[in-house]
């Protein structure tokens, strides 16, 4: 099959937060305007939105039909995907695949996940259904715990101490700061960092991202319509889906996470590029550790030595591979299902030269990638402006 190129044309995004007076359809449709505008108001075929718990956190089921018809885009086709906390990508994904074979011709993708209402003992309870039920989450074992488990193992078998995690978090939120759409735009300090309250030894408040409100959305089009909707299209060249077992204990290798390999082995080969070529990323910095462990099997730097490489300016907004110029789920914001697409959001921003005082100068090349659980399934997305 010929598959079309594909182009973002419009990006929209609210302000992640307790965003205590809007509610789920409130945010999307916020998002939607705000893409759709962007775009120049092009005519939308097909919906894809992506969200993980609108049942639990609001009991709403049946999201893609409410959420198409209070967003104005009553009587097309729209599909919810839920992944756990890689849903956002996942639906970038259908969109991409929706435009590329023919299907569709203009396609929103959405995110959007409402988190606040609940206190922080549910969400925590609830975020947990993305692990198993009855090897894990039955037995206590919550998102936090295997994430702490695998930052321990980290640190006992590369040496290292948590002062690298804590720099990693003091960076996004330095990154966040410059962005009006952080939940966190505070900047902190290492000695913050390092003596924040601890959650889950060795993670501590600062190696993790918080619970919050927001939406995201994007128009997908072909690439031969683009020109006549905006100067600046950016193009999705290269997209990939990778999964690895559900169950964290029955994995090969607790420190790389094969979900995140794979779906990079096939995105840079799609796009036809190598990890160099990248000049910046937004990746799925959950906790700290996350962080590493991505950096690392998308095939950046050395198992092991992500935090020398952040010591040496890596992953600074002026160093050779800015990531998370956002802020990141750690201080940009994690509401889940929507967490995907402000991520693209971000790139486009940065590949059009739109980021403000975030803009990393002379971006042509970004990565996503988005995750759901402890890596039982990842996106990862290449994008050329
Ligand atoms: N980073 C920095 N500050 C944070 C924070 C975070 N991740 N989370 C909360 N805060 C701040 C709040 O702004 C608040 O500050 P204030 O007292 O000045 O207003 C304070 O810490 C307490 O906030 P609260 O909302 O009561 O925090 P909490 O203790 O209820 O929840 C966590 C904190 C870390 C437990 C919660 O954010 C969490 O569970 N995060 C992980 C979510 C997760 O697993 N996501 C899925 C990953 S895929």
């Amino acid at each position: 099959m010929v598959m079309r190129k594909v182009a973002i044309i419009g990006v929209g995004m609210t302000k992640v937060g307790h965003l205590f007076s809007e509610s789920l359809r409130s945010l999307f449709s916020k998002a939607v305007r705000s893409a759709l505008e962007d775009a120049g108001n092009p005519k939308i075929d097909a919906l894809y939105v992506g969200n993980m718990s609108a049942g639990q956190f609001n009991n709403q089921e049946n999201i893609a039909a409410l959420l198409s018809d209070f967003a104005g885009l009553n009587g097309i086709p729209a599909t919810r995907i839920e992944e756990g906390c890689a849903s956002g990508a996942g639906a970038i994904y259908n969109g991409f695949k929706a435009v590329a074979s023919g299907s569709h011709d203009f396609v929103l993708v959405g995110g959007v996940e409402k988190m606040m209402d609940t206190s922080t003992c549910d969400a925590t309870s609830i975020v947990s259904t993305v692990t198993d039920q009855e090897y894990e989450a039955f037995l206590g074992l919550s998102l936090v715990g295997i994430n702490a488990m695998v930052m321990r193992l980290y640190m006992n078998t590369f040496d290292v101490g948590r002062e690298p995690f804590a720099k990693f978090s003091v960076q996004m939120h330095d990154n966040a700061s410059k962005n009006p759409y952080a939940q966190f735009p505070f900047k902190t300090s290492m000695d913050k960092a390092m003596n924040s309250n601890p959650v889950a030894e060795p993670i501590h408040l600062m190696d993790c991202a918080p619970l919050g409100d927001g939406a995201a959305a994007l128009i997908l089009c072909p690439e031969e319509y683009a020109k006549k909707f905006t100067s600046s299209p950016v193009e999705i060249i290269g997209a990939g889906h990778g999964m690895d077992t559900f169950i964290f204990h029955t994995r090969d290798d607790f420190l790389s996470l094969k979900a995140i390999r794979d779906s990079a082995r096939d995105a840079y080969r799609m796009a036809g590029i190598t990890p160099g070529k990248v000049d910046l990323m937004e990746i799925h910095d959950s906790f700290s550790i996350t962080a590493f462990l991505t950096i690392e099997d998308l095939g950046f730097v050395e198992k092991g030595a992500t935090g020398q490489a952040i010591d040496e300016g890596l992953i600074s907004l002026d160093g050779p591979l800015p990531v998370n110029p956002s802020g990141g789920l750690k201080a940009r914001g994690h509401p889940i299902g929507a967490t995907g697409v402000y991520q693209m959001a971000e790139v486009v921003l940065q590949l059009r030269g739109q980021a403000g005082a975030r803009q990393v100068p002379g971006a042509e090349t970004g990565l996503t990638n988005n995750i759901s659980g402890f890596g039982a399934s990842s996106y990862v997305h290449i994008l050329r402006g």
